[in-house]
């Protein structure tokens, strides 16, 4: 396999393990991450956006020289628009940068240090709010495989299905990978090597444009079963 293949391969993996880690329908973080990430919090960040996160209530009104105040990231401001490399971006670069006052923390916190914060934040969010932010950044479990649809011959379906448990697939595809092949489960996709070794679930992503190849193929499924 090429340099760029098991570039790409790498980033399915990535997105495999985030997904893994959250089918055990817990939040992405653990108990201890938020343990952890109060100390954090409340060193570097409760003096501008609260001991709870709930600073600033009028977070939208900005003061007499037009600079607006801290938001707060307890679920009641914008935060939860973002996915976990935004805000962890946010967090490292500061608002600075982008006529902002917001320090920046990159120097300051580790990477661990800026997750173990953001899980403390997070774990603020209600319940509804955390799957909501979840479900839009596919932070989500798999689907059971009791969902996983239709059938194909091909031997890397059977493979698959073997390993499985004898569930029923939908078609097998190419990709633009080598020896890459997929399998669309529902609004997931299976990614397989030719050997029928290894599978990954996630999204492939070019990283050379920056497109979600896996992203375009479902909108496209979908646009493709919709009558308008
Ligand atoms: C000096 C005050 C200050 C400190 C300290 C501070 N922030 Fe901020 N933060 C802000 C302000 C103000 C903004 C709005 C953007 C800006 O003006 O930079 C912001 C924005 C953010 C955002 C983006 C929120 C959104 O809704 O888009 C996140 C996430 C965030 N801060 C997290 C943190 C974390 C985590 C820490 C501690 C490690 C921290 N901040 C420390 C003032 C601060």
């Amino acid at each position: 396999m090429n340099t760029k293949a098991s570039t790409l391969l790498i980033s399915a993996v990535f997105v495999l393990c985030a997904q893994v880690q959250a089918q055990n329908k817990d939040r992405w973080y653990t108990p201890q991450q938020v343990k952890q990430g109060e100390v954090v919090f409340k060193q570097n960040c409760a003096a501008c956006h609260g001991q709870n996160a709930e600073l600033t209530i009028n977070w939208k009104q900005p003061d007499a020289n037009g600079i607006y105040p801290p938001p707060p990231l307890n679920g009641t401001a914008h935060a939860w628009h973002h996915d976990l490399d935004v805000l962890r971006q946010q967090i490292r670069e500061g608002g600075q940068k982008y006529g902002g006052v917001m320090p920046p923390f990159g120097q300051l916190l580790s990477a661990e240090q800026i997750d173990m914060a953001i899980s403390y934040f997070q774990s603020k969010w209600p319940e509804d709010l955390y799957q909501r932010w979840a479900k839009n950044f596919e932070v989500s479990s798999l689907p059971s495989l009791d969902d996983i649809v239709v059938a194909n011959e091909k031997a890397i379906t059977r493979r698959l299905q073997n390993q499985l448990g004898n569930v029923e697939l939908d078609e097998v595809k190419a990709t633009i990978i080598d020896d890459l092949w997929q399998v669309r489960v529902k609004d997931k996709y299976i990614y397989l090597l030719e050997n029928g070794r290894y599978a990954v679930v996630g999204d492939l992503i070019d990283l050379e444009s920056g497109r979600n190849l896996s992203e375009q193929e479902r909108r496209q499924t979908t646009a493709d079963s919709q009558p308008e």
